[in-house]
């Protein structure tokens, strides 16, 4: 594998959400899906926005089409350059680009699923509830993390994932103020878009309404899927 090759493999894997989680089901192996350099292509919005339960169209359109796909047109940006480095290249812009580009691959990456997670009717299915009881214990204990988590954020910037790590085989819930910050070898499962720019524009900075907003429209089927998915790889 060649350079750009390897750079493709990677960034492919971190953009790619649905493809970078497919799994042979005749071998159970993962199958890489390498994208090029600079060759990322914004996913559309799997579901209406104008359907969504109080969230305006307004919000989830410019969320999707400025935040998230400006995080992939700025990956592509990146990934073109690194592809001119060299061994003669000095260390400092090298470091300065692998900055950039972890910072929009992951900003890419939790953006789709964050959009994938959303048009559902927020009541809880499907066999990721029973892990999630068993991993904090009671019913409602993960959410009531996830909101203080959240809520932790408001006003400012950051994630908030549930991801399950197949190093140590159980669920995290991880709160981020950045994009590049994210637990170590973690699948997210769920993720929740803590910038201001998920929710001024309606909400203003009442950012607990926007929580509760978010959790009526969050999509079980989906995290299931995730789940089972995960699940396999791990
Ligand atoms: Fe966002």
């Amino acid at each position: 594998m060649n350079r750009r090759q390897s750079i493709g493999t990677i960034a492919g894997a971190v953009v790619a959400t649905v493809a970078a989680t497919r799994v042979s089901a005749a071998k159970g192996e993962l199958a890489l899906t390498p994208v090029a350099p600079g060759g990322h292509k914004p996913a559309p919005l799997p579901f209406n926005p104008a359907k969504l339960q109080g969230l305006s169209e307004k919000l989830v359109t410019s969320h999707h089409d400025n935040n998230y796909a400006g995080a992939v047109k700025n990956l592509n940006a990146v990934e073109l350059e690194l592809d001119k480095v060299t061994k003669d290249t000095p260390g400092f812009q090298v470091a300065a680009l692998r900055e950039r580009e972890l910072t929009f691959a992951n900003s890419a990456y939790l953006h789709e699923r964050y959009f994938e997670n959303l048009g559902g009717d927020g009541k809880p299915s499907g066999e990721l509830v029973k892990a999630l009881t068993t991993q904090f214990g009671t019913a409602g204990r993960w959410e009531e993390l996830v909101r203080a988590t959240a809520m932790s954020l408001g006003g400012g910037s950051g994630w908030v994932v549930i991801a399950l790590s197949p190093l140590t085989n159980d669920l995290r819930i991880v709160g981020t103020g950045g994009h590049s910050q994210a637990l170590a070898a973690g699948t997210p499962l769920f993720v929740l878009d803590m910038f201001e720019h998920a929710y001024a524009l309606d909400f203003g900075a009442a950012h607990a309404k926007y929580i509760d907003a978010f959790f009526a429209n969050l999509n079980w089927a989906v995290l299931d899927k995730r789940w089972q998915a995960a699940r396999k790889v791990a």
